[in-house]
């Protein structure tokens, strides 16, 4: 231990003091904006009308809950592996630790089965449980809070139908001081503010409905969305791509910019939130995992409003890409080397001019994985392989093996480095380094 003078110790304690006493003021200004935006919630009639066709036969509200949850994924995250359906369990893995998604059911002890509609609105649009406990936005509620109540009325409807199942919430997994909820009050002052989605009148009621489901139940931004240190969703980037905390996938952006979907047409898109791959591109990782449990359960023309909405969002240009550098001597050698890696396990699938077969195989000429500044998810799917998911447009999709065992970390870096350069816009290489670190992470 190091000794300090007097002096240090009066600073450090004046320091300290003024720490708690900031603390204090910024807990109770957060719980005062909190109670504030609770009392100034505005109703919602007029602008849900817009949205949904709200119906009044109990049947009709039934289908179009379940239709709702399969929007929002409810099941993806609420269902364990070999768990049943909505009794929770799953970890959500976050960069504080696992988060817990709890049961769901109408079980009355275990799940929701003591909540009325105004609870369940509440967890949906304030991220509340009925307790009054702020909720972890592991529970993606900072977009739910755009869903209409006619649409959070229709999924409680909805999830009073399923199985009861008597099933205890497990304990959160998370590191002091993200354990203590209270933290969420500081939290959610700087990063979340309640409120239904506002219909944009000067756009098409195509557009509104595509934005509405892409901020709201489809949550593309709980991943698409940058995110700070302490998981705040960076303002002013708003779908602009960057890797996924606690995942550790690169998710690219979805603005309508060149360095993005521009290059991409309206039914591209559609086609691989629908079917799970397009002639752009085939779902992979976690993106695989929403189009198989989500996306390819909505409308065609659902999945058509979203591919407008996104289409229409201006780049902010920030999504960096690595800076153009000239080739070093010793850099062709490696780029020989990848090319002929290449030709030995890539072409048979991926095709000489990298063009693939789409979409049994998917181009690496101008993907994203080969154009995006980050490089990690070429480097995951070259280590693990993949598959996309099976859908009722692609029932039996093919997959691609792992390299992980076959190839080292330099070969997977030459190989990676060769696309990226051929069929991507770099001229930079990938390090042996960065496949390490990439064969490391757990998250899937
Ligand atoms: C990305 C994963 C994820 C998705 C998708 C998701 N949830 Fe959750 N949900 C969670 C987690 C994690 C919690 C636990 C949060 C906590 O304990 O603070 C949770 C909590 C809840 C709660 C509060 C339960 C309680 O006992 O307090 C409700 C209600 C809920 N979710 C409903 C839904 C509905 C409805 C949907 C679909 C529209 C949905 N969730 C989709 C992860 C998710
Ligand atoms: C759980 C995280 C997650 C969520 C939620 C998510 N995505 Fe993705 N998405 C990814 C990842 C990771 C990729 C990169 C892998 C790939 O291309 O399949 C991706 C890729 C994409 C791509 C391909 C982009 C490209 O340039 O190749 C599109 C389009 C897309 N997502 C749209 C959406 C939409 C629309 C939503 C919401 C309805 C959404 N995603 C929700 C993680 C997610
Ligand atoms: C047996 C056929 C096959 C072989 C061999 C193969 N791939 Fe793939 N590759 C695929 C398929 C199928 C996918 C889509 C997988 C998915 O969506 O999960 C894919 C996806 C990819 C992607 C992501 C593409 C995107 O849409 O962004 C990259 C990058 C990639 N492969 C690189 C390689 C490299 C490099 C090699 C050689 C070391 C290789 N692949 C060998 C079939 C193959």
């Amino acid at each position: 231990m190091t000794t300090l003078t007097p002096a240090a110790i009066r600073t450090k304690r004046t320091l300290k003091r003024i720490l708690i006493g900031l603390a204090c003021v910024a807990v109770a200004a957060s719980l005062f904006i909190v109670g504030y935006q609770t009392l100034v919630d505005p109703g919602s009639d007029k602008r849900s009308s817009v949205l949904t066709n709200t119906a009044t036969n109990p049947a009709t509200t039934l289908a179009r809950g379940a239709y709702l949850a399969r929007a929002g994924n409810c099941m993806g995250c609420h269902t364990s592996r070999g768990g049943q359906t909505y009794a929770g369990g799953r970890a959500i893995a976050t960069p504080f630790g696992d988060v817990f998604a709890s049961n769901i059911t109408p079980d009355t002890d275990t799940g929701i089965g003591r909540w009325s509609s105004d609870d369940f609105w509440r967890a949906l649009h304030n991220g509340k449980s009925k307790d009054g406990r702020f909720l972890y936005p592991a529970f993606p509620y900072p977009s739910y809070t755009q869903v209409t109540r006619d649409d959070a009325d229709a999924l409680y409807a909805f999830l009073r139908t399923v199985a009861p199942v008597r099933q205890i919430n497990r304990e959160h997994r998370l590191a002091f001081p993200y354990n203590q909820r209270i933290v969420l009050a500081f939290w959610r002052t700087f990063y979340f503010r309640p409120g239904e989605y506002q219909p944009d009148l000067s756009q098409t009621q195509e557009w509104n409905r595509g934005a509405y489901l892409a901020q709201g139940l489809g949550h593309c931004a709980a991943c698409h969305t940058p995110k700070n240190t302490l998981g705040g969703s960076i303002a002013g980037r708003n779908f602009d791509g960057g890797v996924i905390p606690g995942l550790n996938w690169y998710a690219p952006p979805l603005t309508g910019g060149t360095d993005a979907l521009g290059h991409w047409s309206v039914s591209d898109i559609a086609d691989l939130l629908g079917n799970g791959v397009s002639a752009r591109s085939a779902a992979f990782g976690p993106m695989a995992e929403v189009v198989g449990t989500s996306l390819q359960h909505l409308t065609a023309q659902d999945l058509r409003a979203m591919a407008v909405y996104l289409k229409s969002l201006p780049s902010t240009g920030q999504e960096r890409s690595r800076k153009m550098i000239a080739h070093a001597e010793d850099d062709e050698a490696v780029l020989i080397r990848g090319a002929k890696l290449y030709e030995q396990h890539c072409a048979n699938c991926h095709g000489d001019n990298g063009r693939g077969a789409p979409s049994a195989y998917p181009a690496l000429k101008e993907t994203t994985s080969a154009t995006a500044g980050n490089p990690l998810n070429a480097v995951r799917m070259v280590v693990n392989g993949g598959f996309p998911p099976s859908t009722k447009g692609n029932p039996r999709p093919y997959g691609m093996p792992p390299f992980g065992t076959l190839l080292n970390d330099d070969e997977i870096a030459s190989v990676v480095s060769y696309v990226r350069n051929q069929w991507g816009r770099h001229k930079s290489l990938v390090s042996a380094n960065e496949v390490r670190r990439a064969r490391g992470v757990t998250g899937d």
